[in-house]
């Protein structure tokens, strides 16, 4: 087979790791790719969101099977349009990703299936949210309606904060037309999960659970990022927990979909608070979640083109994944400075040595090859361009991956990976996996097919 894997980070890595062990892959492509997957598969110079030259490529080279990675083009209809032209693709059409793409329509779906979630309030003005505001005073959660790159939800401690966010969304147009509507909600306490599936429309195969870290320092301070680590499993999901989301928000989602004549296909992500309460759903993605898969993946033994295919196909009732019953942890590296401001084309040194460590993976994200000419325009200037040397090109650069007997063997062993790294100004966060090492030293939910 030839398969294509769209996107550019450390999801998308591992991914082609991932798929690269089937014995059914002839070729590999990734468009656009990073310096990671230069080694594992033919990197291709066309962008994520370019659907109309991710077709006439896939076209030409008839590729078999590809697997969207962000949301992006997911939301822009890139499965509907491979479709239409006889291509098969991974992933939901433009409608099924509005789970994702559309705030307010994942909270009116929540209402119309109970599906427990925080308390909500939608507005399309200004003024009459603020007025919400001082009526309901802080702390209150503001999130943009469509996509904003992780960036549109403001956990406002207080009154002005949660002011200042309507301001900037609905005012000053942050997000552009993803502001024209808010939704201010209850501001849940509690922790954090994420709890992952694939789905045919039908049937559901669960993943292995994890935990994501969102903010760039220690003990969960400073503004929040894409993702700084995770681990999985996570032992705050029981089993009881695991079977509550599937049974009371993902499959209560698929259903009620489907009541407005929506197959949802591919990955449907849950992010949900523990709360006191019970679980409640934070958010769905339609994809898989990163730097969750970076994590999950070296944990999965079966085949992952299968798993694909099942979803495309509609056949996943009664399938199965095998899983490695130790812990993994993933510890994202990035450029000094991010998520604001950061410098590219720092040289980066040991990646081999850290590789070479037992049950130690490192997928690339923001990095660039020297050797890599398929993006002529990211090569540094004046770089020696002798192949193997490897540049940072992004805010997240490394994700630095250990499998463990347990937890806290695998947050060390991932640990020792990052100290052989080195590249100038260099950051990670040293406390990923803090939570699992408090909490239960359970194994954590072995999933299932439902
Ligand atoms: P979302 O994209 O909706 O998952 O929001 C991003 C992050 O904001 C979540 O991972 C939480 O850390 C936080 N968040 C979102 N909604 C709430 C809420 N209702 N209460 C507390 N924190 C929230
Ligand atoms: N790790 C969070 C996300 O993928 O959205």
């Amino acid at each position: 087979m030839k398969i294509l894997v769209i996107g550019s980070g450390g999801r998308e890595h591992a991914l082609l790791w991932k798929i690269k062990q089937s014995k059914r892959v002839k070729k590999l492509f990734a468009a656009p790719g990073n310096g990671g997957t230069v080694g594992i598969a033919e990197n291709v110079p066309i962008k994520a969101n370019d659907i109309k030259g991710l077709l006439e490529f896939s076209l030409k080279e008839k590729i078999d099977l590809t697997l969207v990675g962000p949301e992006v083009p997911l939301t822009m209809g890139i499965v509907d349009a491979f479709e239409e032209k006889g291509l098969r693709a991974f992933g939901p059409s433009g409608k099924a990703a509005r789970l994702e793409a559309s705030k307010i329509f994942t909270k009116e779906l929540c209402r119309s299936e109970n599906i427990p979630t925080a308390d909500f309030k939608i507005f399309d003005n200004a003024e009459k949210a603020k007025e919400y505001i001082a009526k309901k005073g802080a702390p209150l959660v503001i999130k943009a309606d469509g996509l904003a790159a992780g960036k549109g939800v403001i956990v406002a401690k207080t009154e002005k904060e949660a002011v200042k966010a309507v301001d900037s969304i609905m005012v000053a147009k942050e997000f552009g037309s993803s502001g024209d509507r808010i939704i201010i909600e209850e501001c849940l306490e509690g922790e954090e999960a994420s709890i992952i599936v694939v789905s045919d429309g039908e049937s559901i195969v669960s993943l292995a659970s994890s935990q994501d870290h969102k903010r760039i320092f220690d003990n969960d301070l400073g503004p929040n990022t894409g993702g700084m680590g995770a681990y999985s499993p996570a032992p705050v999901v029981t089993d009881e927990i695991f079977d509550y989301t599937v049974s009371n928000m993902i499959k209560p989602a698929i259903k009620g979909m489907k009541k407005q004549g929506i197959l949802f296909k591919g990955v449907l992500y849950a992010g949900i608070m523990i709360t006191k309460e019970g679980p409640k759903l934070l958010e769905f993605n339609a994809r898989f979640g990163d730097p969750e898969t970076q994590a999950i993946l070296p944990r999965l033994s079966s085949d992952l083109v299968g798993l694909l295919e099942g979803s495309i196909d509609g056949t996943l009732k009664d399938y199965s994944l095998d899983w490695d019953e130790r812990s993994s942890v993933c510890v994202v590296v990035t450029s000094g400075g991010y998520p604001g401001k950061y410098e590219k084309g720092k040289e980066i040194r040991g990646i081999n040595e850290a590789a070479s460590l037992k049950d130690t993976f490192i997928f690339h994200a923001g990095t660039h090859t020297s050797g890599d000419r398929s993006h002529p325009d990211t090569i540094p200037d004046n770089r020696d361009l002798s192949p193997s040397k490897v540049f940072t090109n992004g805010g997240r650069v490394l994700n630095v991956v250990a499998l463990g007997d347990n937890i806290k063997e695998a947050i060390e062993k991932a640990y020792t990976a990052c100290e052989r790294i080195k590249f100038d100004r260099m950051h990670y966060r040293r406390d990923i996996g803090h939570r699992a090492l408090k909490g239960s030293q359970a194994a954590g939910r072995r999933p299932q097919a439902s």
